[in-house]
């Protein structure tokens, strides 16, 4: 195989920093990623912690999705451990059973899901202007297309996340087992307002667990 050419020149701190600025300038109307949607379901709730604050979300027995506080409101039992009876809550220290609805002290939080993630909105935290629905980039049709989410709890600063995202050179290097022959083809996106914002590469897709490489 031959080797990869160094990128390292070509990687701009000023191109990452400005996308990152960018970024961060959007709106985001206080929602919060909680986790992917089709990990949401079943018998056992989802529950995380969305920038300080605990939230645990179900779906019912239609597959609405349900999210609240992840605070039990009678003696404050962490309810992502509490199951899921019949599309119900149901605390597990002492079987106050939440539909999802404000109930005894504890309070529903918008949810919304694209199909792929699902947003919580928490409006105390974020304390933007609140939107009715999350502010997402144009996406492939989800017919036909692959969409994959991994989840991993940790401690960070956001903005090294994003960044991370925002600096397109450092898959082929960081992640070589999945970005193959990675090549940065147009870094001026979003250089003026008839831009869309984004950069443009070409890449191939490895998958190791069918042997091959996905698409170009
Ligand atoms: S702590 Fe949940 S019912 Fe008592």
């Amino acid at each position: 195989m031959a080797p990869q050419a160094a990128t390292w020149r070509e990687a701009k701190p000023a191109t990452i920093a400005g996308a990152l600025t960018r970024a961060n300038a959007l709106p985001c109307g206080n929602w919060y990623v909680i986790g992917a949607s089709r990990e949401i379901g079943g018998q056992t709730p989802v529950g995380r912690s969305l920038a300080g604050t605990d939230v645990v979300v179900r779906r019912d027995t239609e597959g609405r999705l349900k999210a609240g506080h992840g605070s039990c409101p009678h003696l404050g039992a962490p309810l992502r451990d509490s199951p899921v009876v019949c599309g119900t809550l149901v605390c597990h220290w002492h079987g106050l059973a939440l539909q999802g609805d404000a109930f005894a002290g504890w309070t529903p939080y918008p949810v919304y899901d694209d199909g792929v993630l699902v947003w919580v909105r928490l409006d105390a935290t974020g304390g933007e202007a609140p939107l009715d629905r999350t502010v997402l980039p144009a996406r492939p049709e989800l017919m036909g297309s692959v969409a994959a989410v991994c989840t991993t709890v940790g401690t960070c600063e956001p903005e090294d996340i994003v960044a991370a995202r925002l600096d397109p050179w450092h898959g082929a290097w960081f992640h070589p087992y999945s970005f193959v022959d990675l090549k940065v083809l147009d870094t001026s996106h979003g250089s003026s307002p008839d831009h869309e914002d984004g950069f443009a590469v070409d890449v191939s897709l490895e998958e190791p667990h069918r042997g091959g490489r996905a698409g170009t």
